[in-house]
């Protein structure tokens, strides 16, 4: 039997990260799970609100006529209503539901969403460090992913995007709260990112669409904000999903929001509905739309993640680690004390900790930690963190 060679390649590119599962699997079967600090994935730990269960209950109890029949494939246009009510307040511009689109998570989103616009040989521009997936959906639709980096605290790095700009750029791809880093772009950032694809689309003569993946918006700390980018550029997109706030990424539910005063706007919306059916996903799963239509606003206990972030940061410090506090999301994205992470990473497993080398992010050097996990993980990870970091000091 034969498979593609481009999937032979992108399953050779991501074995190391299935190494890492089956590394994990195996110190967890030799060791007990309980007995392996486990920071690898982001898999959100804390509970769906009590409000999702009460909606979920309601809305299983209701069958309107067709509850379980295909559908427009951008959406039950209720569903986009009621989002774009919201959304025009979270991005402080006039949103309808005809800018909605229904996707399977924030995954899904941006695959319809680089379906619709690229072709062949078309680049996708992203600060690094970045989401692992990016580069695989950027090809699964003929694109390229090209990196920019950041400045040392991960915040936009201007210049570095504006040289990577090239006549064939058609995407800018940011993510804010950012995973792996946490890191959210400021307003003064996100402005001056928008006036460059201002200035460079009309250099170019071509439409550069800025793409916003936006999962983590409501997981922030110490009162940080996540600035709108639809008053920055008008080609601009935002890809998101409930996957993280609402701890349902099983659900697969998510959505595209195009901004009102996109170029082209009835042209994309149509393309990326389009993209949405011949992708296969066709729509949005049904019963979730119906749920999370009435759950604008809401999340999960934001708190509970202040407390690990608390609990990590503060013996992380203590043990001589460098990181930035992230602002946001539920990552942290420590130096590793030697310049190969991977080497790094592979201490850290022999004290049953287990982390993701920053060159799986495209950021060597570092080496992330998921920290969904149970307080008691973090507190019974410190001595191992200790003994691993005084190894390298
Ligand atoms: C930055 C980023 N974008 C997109 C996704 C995909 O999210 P979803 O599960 O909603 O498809 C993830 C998931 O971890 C992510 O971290």
């Amino acid at each position: 039997m034969t498979i593609a060679k481009k999937i032979e390649e992108v399953m050779s590119r991501s074995s190391w990260i299935r190494k890492m599962f089956e590394t994990g699997a195996r110190l967890k079967a030799e060791h007990g799970a309980e007995n392996v600090f486990d920071f690898s994935l982001g898999n959100p730990n804390v509970p769906p609100p009590e409000d999702f269960y009460r909606v979920l209950r309601e809305t299983v109890a209701t069958e309107p006529p067709g509850a379980h029949a295909y559908m427009p494939n951008t959406g039950y246009p209720q569903v986009c209503e009621a989002i774009a009510g919201y959304m025009s307040t979270e991005q402080q511009v006039t949103l309808s539901g005809q800018e909605i689109i229904m996707t399977c998570g924030a995954a899904g989103a941006l695959n319809a969403i680089l379906k619709a616009v690229l072709d062949p040989g078309d680049e996708v521009l992203t600060p690094v460090p970045c989401f692992v997936e990016y580069g695989f959906y950027a090809g699964n639709h003929g694109g390229v992913l090209k990196t920019a980096e950041t400045n040392p605290d991960f915040s936009l790095n201007l210049e570095a995007l504006a040289a990577a700009v090239t006549a064939k750029t058609k995407v800018v791809l940011i993510n804010s709260p950012n995973n792996p880093t946490g890191q959210i772009y400021s307003a003064e950032s996100l402005k001056a990112l928008g006036a460059l694809l201002q200035e460079k689309s009309a250099q170019l003569g071509r439409t550069l669409y800025l793409v916003s993946d936006e999962p983590y918006r409501k997981i922030v700390y110490d009162g940080a904000v996540v600035p709108s980018i639809f008053g920055c550029y008008e080609n601009s997109l935002i890809a998101t999903s409930y996957s993280k706030d609402l701890s349902i990424p099983g659900e697969r539910l998510g959505f595209i929001a195009v901004n009102p005063a996109a170029e082209f706007k009835t042209s994309l919306l149509g393309g990326m509905a389009l993209a949405n059916r011949i992708l296969g996903y066709v729509n949005a799963p049904a019963l979730m739309q119906r749920v999370v239509s009435r759950l604008q606003g809401i999340s999960v206990d934001i708190a509970l993640y202040a407390r690990k972030r608390q609990l990590l940061c503060e013996g992380l410090e203590a043990a001589g680690y460098d990181f930035i506090k992230p602002p946001g999301a539920f990552y942290l994205f420590p130096k590793s004390p030697v310049p190969d992470d991977v080497e790094f990473v592979k201490a850290l497993q022999e004290e049953l900790i287990l982390a993701v080398p920053g060159s799986g992010f495209m950021g060597p050097g570092y080496f992330r930690l998921a920290f969904c996990v149970d307080d008691d993980t973090i507190v019974n990870a410190m001595p191992a963190f200790k003994k691993v970091m005084a190894k390298f000091k």
